[in-house]
């Protein structure tokens, strides 16, 4: 499920990479909607992980989804795990 993870990331990355270049419009809805759909299954591979590896749920949920500076929560989670 790691390498999915990855793959799923690399999906995401080639897709800006591709939309980022292509001059047509059409061309640039139709990728976008197929990042999105890569964005869900990186996010459904990452669910798994955690459900599998709560200290890994304890890092992110230091990290994930909080305002404010992303490095300190970063050093914050490092610190208590
Ligand atoms: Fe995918």
């Amino acid at each position: 499920m790691i390498a999915s993870l990855t793959e799923e990331a690399e999906a995401i990355g080639w897709y800006e990479q591709r939309i980022a270049v292509e001059k047509d419009k059409s061309a640039r809805a139709i990728m976008r909607n197929a990042q999105k759909e890569e964005f869900k299954h990186f996010g459904m591979d990452l669910e798994f992980l955690l459900r599998q590896t709560p200290q890994w749920r304890a890092i992110l949920q230091d990290i994930l989804f909080k305002p404010g500076d992303i490095v300190e929560h970063g050093e914050e989670a490092e610190e208590e795990s």
